[in-house]
């Protein structure tokens, strides 16, 4: 099985540049899209379509919904579902910002942007806050077997689906927070990535234990650092070969199977959220069969 978008598990690059976009009113999605089918693909794209796009298109994709606000006690986890997700990759900002441009080019005539948002490598893959992020990855034929929807159909075999979130780390409580208590938040040291042998159960890789859930929730992270005017934080992007791994981690995190909230939220919050659907490819070339294209 190689059909999947090749950019879903090659490394994290050092750069990326995420753009959401919404339909644009009396907007041609369907042909717009198949402007993108003509593109050849490689892994400097990743492309996911949001439940808004597939129900404009009257195409039902087995497991694609919508991004579902949460609440827990004290936080809020808001929905901002867009139509379509572009997830550029690269190595050079420069290159990024021109073939984010061009990009926005193609889809002009039926896709609005919603938002533009541009991602770093931190000191070899760390979060902003100094720890390793991505660690217990599944890798190699566990990744495949968690990213990749592999028994379905033809157009639907080699997809994937991803969960998006940007969340906003807030600093000046985090460096409040001595060392030793933000380990225990995480539930490793930040000096080694050791994991902690008595980490308490709000310790986030407590929460978030792969083994941990029925069936077990295996996910692809590919999460990148971000920052700009309005702040600095984590894109989180995580793909799997269905939503429900996602789902199932998010909830436990906001404690609303146990009451037990995620230490992460003392110092960080999401302000977006979105699912999207990632089509296989053919021939090299998106595999947009699935939408009707
Ligand atoms: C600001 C947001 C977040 C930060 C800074 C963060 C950071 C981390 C760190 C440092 C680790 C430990 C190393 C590793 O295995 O990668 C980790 C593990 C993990 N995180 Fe997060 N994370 C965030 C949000 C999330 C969200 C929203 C989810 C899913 C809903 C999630 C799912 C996981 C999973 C599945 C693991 C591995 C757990 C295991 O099996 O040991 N994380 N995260």
């Amino acid at each position: 099985m190689s059909n999947f978008q090749p950019g879903i598990f090659a490394p994290i690059p050092p750069f990326a540049r995420c753009l959401s976009f919404q339909l644009a009113p009396d907007g041609e999605p369907l042909s717009v899209l198949g402007a993108l089918v003509e593109q050849k693909f490689g892994d400097h794209l990743v492309v996911g379509i949001g439940h808004p796009l597939a129900l404009a298109l009257e195409s039902e994709i087995p497991g694609l919904r919508g991004f579902t606000a949460l609440c827990g006690p004290g936080l809020s986890i808001p929905s901002t579902q867009t139509a379509l997700w572009c997830w550029l990759r690269g190595t050079d900002r420069g290159e990024l910002v021109h073939a984010g441009r061009a990009l926005e080019a193609k889809l002009e005539s039926g896709f609005e942007v919603e938002q533009v948002i541009d991602t770093f490598v931190y000191a070899q893959g760390r979060d902003l806050t100094g720890y390793e992020d991505g660690t217990e990855n599944p890798t190699g034929d566990d990744a495949l077997a968690a990213g990749i929807l592999t028994e379905a159909c033809p157009g639907l075999a080699g997809s994937s689906f991803v969960a998006v979130q940007q969340w906003v780390h807030d600093f000046e409580v985090f460096e409040d927070i001595p060392l030793a208590e933000r380990d225990e938040l995480i539930g490793r040291r930040q000096s080694d990535n050791e994991e902690l042998a008595d980490a308490p159960p709000s310790a986030h890789v407590k929460r978030t234990a792969q083994e941990d859930f029925a069936p077990p929730a295996f996910l692809v992270r590919r999460s990148m650092p971000w920052a700009d005017e309005d702040g600095e934080g984590l894109l989180f992007v995580a793909f799997g070969r269905s939503l429900d791994a996602y789902d199932a981690i998010l909830r436990r995190m906001t404690g609303a199977e146990d009451g037990v909230v995620d230490g992460l939220f003392q110092f960080t919050r999401p302000i977006t959220g979105g699912f999207y659907w990632c089509p296989p490819v053919i021939g090299g070339k998106l595999d947009l069969r699935a939408l009707g294209a």
